[in-house]
């Protein structure tokens, strides 16, 4: 069976990110086709890259970096919740993929930005950080606005048309996630 992380790409007091990550799960727990778990980086609780060697030597010193490795190393393709901030992702998402290397290479993603205009600088950023980490994104993805798919800004209700993307992006990601375990069990290296 596929196995897909829903990661939610903030940590903030407050954050929105857990409820679009609940409506994600909710909606993609109804497949047959993978298996889906929600990744919560505030139970991580990682500091800044504290690793002394780059993490594309797979050298890792601390338990956190540890932990963090082998979840990420268990699934095969990721859904990053991601807000924008600053026109980008979290300093704490950022990070947390920074922390690692091979544990994401080949792997296949998709994406749930949201924010005031939906997430899509975020996402763009994290489209380019990706590549650099051989990761396949799929190029449909949801976008969330605070004033159309939230309630007072601050409470998850997507328009109705979001499931549908939702949909979308999760029937391209299972394919190239399945299509990227043919990828890893031929050993490509990644640079
Ligand atoms: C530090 C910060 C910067 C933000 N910058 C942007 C931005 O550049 N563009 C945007 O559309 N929304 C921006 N927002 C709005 C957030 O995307 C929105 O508040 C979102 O709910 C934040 O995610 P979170 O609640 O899960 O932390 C910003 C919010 C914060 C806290």
């Amino acid at each position: 069976m596929i196995r897909v992380a829903i990661v939610i790409g903030s940590t903030r007091p407050g954050r929105n990110g857990e409820g679009v990550a609940r409506w994600v799960h909710d909606l993609a727990a109804r497949r047959d086709d993978a298996a889906f778990e929600i990744v919560d980086l505030r139970d991580y609780d990682l500091p800044h890259l504290d690793e002394p060697m780059p993490p594309a030597m797979g050298q890792y010193e601390h338990p956190h970096t540890r932990a963090w490795a082998e979840r990420i190393a268990s699934f095969d393709a990721y859904v990053f919740v991601t807000p924008e901030y600053n026109r980008s992702v979290s300093g704490a998402l950022k990070n947390a993929i920074d922390f690692l290397h091979a544990e994401w290479a080949n792997k296949a993603a998709g994406f749930v930005g949201y924010g005031s205009v939906g997430g899509t600088r975020a996402v763009e950023h994290l489209r380019l950080v990706l590549g650099e980490l051989q990761v396949a994104a799929v190029s449909s993805q949801v976008a969330l606005t605070l004033a159309a798919d939230f309630e007072r800004f601050s409470v998850v209700r997507p328009a109705s048309h979001q499931e549908g993307r939702l949909t979308a992006m999760l029937d391209q990601l299972i394919p190239w996630a399945g299509a990227m375990k043919a990828v890893r069990s031929d050993a490509v290296p990644s640079s």
